[in-house]
């Protein structure tokens, strides 16, 4: 039998796999030893069962297989974006395995700061080292197309310049470590409707421009190790099935050196996935690795293409600690991790509103802290994005920390009920919370208007907090997720209205992972700062930021629009009928029986290349707050904006920054491109580079500098089947967000250019 006993089987004496010997053990390795090298060990170690002697990491997503004959071990892959996701304690073991619970993927990208993002991931992929596992399943990196998608939170941005460069700063900082990331899902997978199944029909230009370019951009600047393929399809065919886009694009075009793995999910056509170039099926089963032999020996799959996957395996093997010998020692700093996590979500987080410079705070004041968020904090999302951590810092705890005094009445009835509601979904929930899935988030108290009213004397100012959870396998909802509940919509107008009659402040904190409805409410509160999912030290990182020890540099990595529908993703997106048509065939297996659902066994993405602040800026729209947009507490100008053409066709770019203000703060620039007219049609500006001040004093300045080469300009040209930099006249913008246009220079592009790529998916319109 095969399997993960496979191990066992006793061949001859063999070359021991070195760097070195790779094509030697190759040659001497039998057909089945090869076809269960690229298929994973099973679902064992991704259930954390202990028992089995082949889990290593208990509650790891799973495991490579070992063939002891050559010296291969079995390597270790865990979740997630946020942290490493393994079980945090072990059957008769006293010791615990908690991992540190960094902010989300969505509050990481608001930093717009690559060696923040690096900073941080070292500490990460610390943990994977030290808790013995050789890959990150991470990270996410899907373009947010829509804000339901339910896992947004685990990805960066709606635009690819942006989620590409974090993603290789995540990438580059987590493999300083010797471990490996796979950076997922490749690819369009925006949606978890149906996600296993679901076709995004796609044209070829938003392919390569908007959902590929962000994959292309870690690929080429940070060198993974490893690539998840994703469940859905793409031009009708499974993502992990693509020659194409596994062997086309992601090698022969980015030069892609590392493995493919598709995502957590045995579908049928193992043998069509081995020949488009997915070299590792995980989890695996012992059907899958049957599938290839039976293949192999019937000549429908020629074994040269399942030994370039074995090649590329065993040259992944090589890097990994496992192979290597690292000891490791399942005790890393969690303590300086902690301090890590807690600066990149000071640093992440976005002031929105700060009228008559409400704050920041001076900590000494009584808060009057409404919405059980609070209590609830959601420091990241549910699903393999969870992280098992020992203790999240809630607001409430962060706020004391800090030395504010927070009123008795309101902070006691959000703790009881908070407790009440935890106890309640247990009772009446049949398994209990899940460790994969975590907590739903529990709906917020209703509070009569009698109950604000009587904390407005005990306190100095109100804070409110609207928390939001999601994750993986449902999209978000339009009501009662992106637009407000009732509730909260009724806290908020009471909060404000009983404070603003006292003459005093009102703080709203946003501890979400994704755009939601403010254009309606947002006038009502003083202040509004976005804190998002920030991890596990969250309470501490609000407090930080609302009494000016961090001065807020965030800025919005999406655009959080009037409403809902302003998106035009939200015409062919799934919500409603289709939503729950969907949970219906993923629970009941009637996926491939059940007529076809629009958007959720297909979905058109209509609207191409104009997704985000590229349909918003250009058809002039507008948004509650723009791409890009966040506050400091204090202001900056913008200065002698410069741009030269260099001999090879490079844009150097530079713009001098001041704090025109008080106090010191950083300053996130990003360069906005307008293309001259008469090449492609093209947004009306995109972002094509940023960077981040250092910590400016009051008065001081610092130039930044930004280069772009041509590539970085082109267009893709569905009719030529190529990438196209036109010539002529480009603009060049350096902005506070996407609608910022007040310092720009020009120049002349004096010859056009254009790059070639290979046939795959040309010309889908
Ligand atoms: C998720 C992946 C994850 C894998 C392993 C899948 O369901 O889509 O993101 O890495 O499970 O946990």
């Amino acid at each position: 039998m095969l399997g993960a006993a496979f191990c066992a089987v006793q061949l001859s004496a063999q070359p021991k796999l070195t760097a070195d010997n790779i094509d030697e053990v190759l040659e001497a390795m039998t057909l089945e030893e090869k076809a269960a090298l690229c298929v994973g060990s099973g679902w064992d170690s991704m259930l954390g069962i202990t028992s089995s002697s082949d889990v290593l990491v208990s509650g790891a997503a799973g495991t490579t297989r070992a063939i002891e004959r050559f010296g291969i071990p079995m390597t270790v892959n865990a979740d997630g974006p946020a942290g490493v996701r393994i079980n945090p304690t072990r059957e008769g073991d006293s010791r615990t395995y908690y991992a540190t619970g960094f902010p989300v993927g969505t509050a990481i990208a608001s930093s717009w700061d690559t060696e923040l993002v690096e900073h941080m991931t070292s500490a990460m992929g610390n943990e994977v080292l030290e808790y013995g596992v050789d890959v990150l399943l991470s990270p996410a990196m899907n373009i947010h197309r829509n804000p339901l998608c339910g896992r947004n939170f685990e990805y960066f941005s709606e635009d690819p310049v942006l989620a590409g460069k974090i993603s290789a700063a995540y990438v580059r900082g987590v493999q300083s470590n010797g471990v490996g990331t796979s950076v997922k899902h490749f690819a369009v997978n925006n949606q978890e409707t149906n996600r296993a199944e679901n076709d995004s029909r796609v044209d070829t230009r938003a392919l390569r421009e908007i959902y590929l370019k962000g994959f292309e951009i870690t690929v080429k600047e940070a060198h993974p190790w490893t690539i998840m393929s994703s469940y859905n399809k793409l031009d009708g065919e499974y993502t992990q099935q693509s020659y194409n886009l596994l062997t086309k694009i992601l090698r022969d075009e980015w030069g892609f050196d590392g493995i493919v793995m598709t995502d957590w999910g045995n579908k049928e056509g193992t043998v069509k996935a081995v020949a488009a170039g997915n070299d590792l099926m995980m989890p695996g089963s012992t059907v899958e690795v049957q599938r290839i032999v039976d293949a192999v020996k019937s000549g429908e799959l020629s074994e040269a293409d399942l030994d370039r996957n074995v090649r590329n395996m065993l040259k992944f093997i090589v890097k990994t600690p496992r192979f290597n010998g690292y000891k490791y020692s399942d005790a890393p700093d969690l303590k300086a991790h902690a301090a890590a996590a807690r600066a990149a979500a000071t640093e992440s987080m976005v002031l929105l509103k700060n009228d008559d410079n409400v704050l920041p705070l001076k900590g000494t004041e009584t808060v009057a802290m409404f919405g059980i968020s609070s209590v609830d904090f959601v420091a990241g999302g549910t699903g393999s994005g969870n992280v098992n951590k020992a203790y999240v810092v809630n607001m409430v705890q962060g706020l004391e920390n800090a030395g504010f005094t927070l009123v008795e009445d309101i902070k006691d009835f959000n703790q009881k009920y908070v407790d009440f509601q935890k106890i309640n979904t247990r009772l009446n929930s049949t398994n209990g919370p899940s460790i994969l899935l975590g907590d739903a988030k529990m709906p917020e108290a209703p509070l009569s208007r009698g109950v604000i009213n009587a904390q407005v004397d005990k306190s100095d100012l109100a804070i409110v907090v609207i928390g939001r959870n999601s994750g993986e396998s449902a999209d978000r909802r339009v009501d009662d997720d992106f637009n407000l509940t009732a509730t909260e919509r009724q806290l908020i107008t009471g909060v404000t209205a009983a404070y603003h009659l006292a003459g005093k402040k009102v703080v709203v904190v946003l501890n979400i992972g994704g755009a939601i409805e403010t254009a309606s409410w947002k006038n009502m509160p003083d202040a509004i700062l976005c804190a998002w999912q920030p991890g596990q030290e969250g309470g501490d990182a609000v407090a930080d930021v609302l009494t000016g020890k961090v001065n807020p540099s965030g800025k919005l990595p999406m655009t959080f629009p009037m409403d809902y529908m302003d998106h035009p993703s939200s015409l062919n997106f799934p919500t409603g009928y289709e939503q729950q048509a969907a949970t219906m065939f993923n629970t009941f297996g009637f996926v491939t029986t059940a007529p076809e659902v629009k958007n959720v066994d297909y979905t058109d993405y209509d609207e191409s290349i104009w997704v985000g602040y590229r349909w918003f800026t250009t058809q002039d729209k507008e948004v509650s707050y723009p791409f890009g947009y966040g506050l400091s507490y204090t202001t900056f100008e913008y200065s002698k904006p410069s741009v030269k053409l260099d001999r090879d066709g490079n844009l150097t770019a530079t713009v001098t920054v001041t704090n025109t203000g008080s106090v010191a703060g950083k300053e996130v620039v990003e360069v906005y491109v307008a293309a001259p007219a008469g090449g492609l049609e093209k947004p009306a500006r995109e972002l094509k580079a940023f960077d981040k001040t250092d910590l400016l004093e009051p008065g001081a300045s610092q130039t930044l500098s930004f280069t772009l080469t041509p590539y970085e300009l082109a267009s893709f040209n569905i009719d030529a089947n190529e990438w196209q930099t036109a010539a002529g006249s480009y603009t060049l913008y350096f902005a506070k967000n996407a609608n910022d246009t007040a310092t720009s220079a020009k120049v002349n592009v004096r010859k056009a250019s254009s790059f070639e790529v290979t046939d795959a998916y040309a010309g889908i319109k």
